[in-house]
C-alpha cells in the first residue's frame, strides 16, 4: 500500500487557509495555489534517487549529485495547472505532461477530453498533480493513463482531499503515494469538498 503523507508545516497551513477563504481574490488564490506547490515539491521528492557526476569548481574537481532519472510532472486540467509552475519553479528540468478531464455534474464521473505526455513518462517519477481529491475519479482515471503510457514510478500530488477521495485512490492505485496538505471531513451531495475550498478550477480561472 502506497503511503499518505500531509503536511502540517506552518508556512503552508497559512497559505492553505488564505486559499479556503471565500473572500481571496483569484490572484491571491493562484499565486498560493502555486507556492504551496513549491514547498510540498522538497517533501515529495525527498527520496529521488541520484547519481554522482564530476564537477570542476573554479578551485577544484569534486563529486556532485545529480537526479538520476528525469521528472514528469502531469497536472490535470484545469485545476492541476495552478500547482504546475511552483512545481517546475523547483524542478526546473522536469517535462510536462497534460491531461484534460473534467467532471460530469450529474454522475460527477471524469470525462477525457485532452491527452498529451512527454515520451520521457515511461523511465520517469512522474508527479500527477491536482489540488482537490474529491470522488477521486479524476485521480484514478488520470493515474490509469500515466499507467498506460507505460509510467511505472507514480506519485499523486494534491492540497485538499476526503477519505473519500482518499480510499477510491488507494483502492484503484495502492502503488501510488498521495500527498495532501488536508484530508477534509466529508464530500457533500454535489460531490464537493467540505469544508474544502470550493471549485478550484473556477476559483483559479475566474470562471465563476
Ligand atoms: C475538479 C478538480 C479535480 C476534480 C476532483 O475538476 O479540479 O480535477 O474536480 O474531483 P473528483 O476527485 O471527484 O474527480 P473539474 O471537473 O471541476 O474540472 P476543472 O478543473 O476544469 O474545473
Ligand atoms: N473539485 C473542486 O474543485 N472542489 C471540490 O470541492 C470538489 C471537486
Amino acid at each position: 500500500m502506497g503511503k499518505v503523507v500531509l503536511f502540517n508545516h506552518p508556512l503552508i497551513q497559512h497559505k492553505l487557509s488564505i486559499i479556503r477563504n471565500k473572500n481571496t481574490d483569484t490572484k491571491t488564490f493562484r499565486e498560493n495555489v502555486n507556492e504551496i506547490g513549491s514547498l510540498v515539491t522538497f517533501e515529495v521528492t525527498r527520496d529521488l534517487l541520484t547519481k554522482k557526476i564530476e564537477v570542476e569548481t573554479p578551485v577544484a574537481s569534486t563529486t556532485c549529485e545529480v537526479l538520476a532519472k528525469e521528472v514528469v510532472i502531469v497536472p490535470i486540467l484545469r485545476a492541476g495547472l495552478g500547482m504546475v509552475d511552483g512545481i517546475h519553479n523547483v524542478i526546473p528540468t522536469a517535462k510536462i505532461g497534460h491531461i484534460g478531464l473534467y467532471r460530469d455534474e450529474e454522475t460527477l464521473q471524469p470525462q477525457e477530453y485532452y491527452l498529451k505526455f512527454p515520451k520521457e513518462i515511461i523511465d520517469a517519477t512522474v508527479l500527477v498533480v491536482d489540488p482537490m481529491l474529491a470522488t477521486g475519479g479524476s485521480a484514478v482515471a488520470a493515474i490509469n493513463r500515466v499507467k498506460k503510457a507505460g509510467a511505472k514510478d507514480i506519485r499523486f500530488v494534491g492540497i485538499v482531499g476526503c477519505p473519500e477521495g482518499v480510499k477510491a485512490l488507494t483502492t484503484a492505485h495502492p502503488d501510488v503515494d498521495i500527498y495532501l496538505v488536508s484530508i477534509d471531513e466529508k464530500l457533500n451531495e454535489h460531490g464537493y469538498i467540505v469544508p474544502g475550498l470550493g471549485d478550484c478550477g473556477d476559483r483559479l480561472f475566474g470562471t465563476k
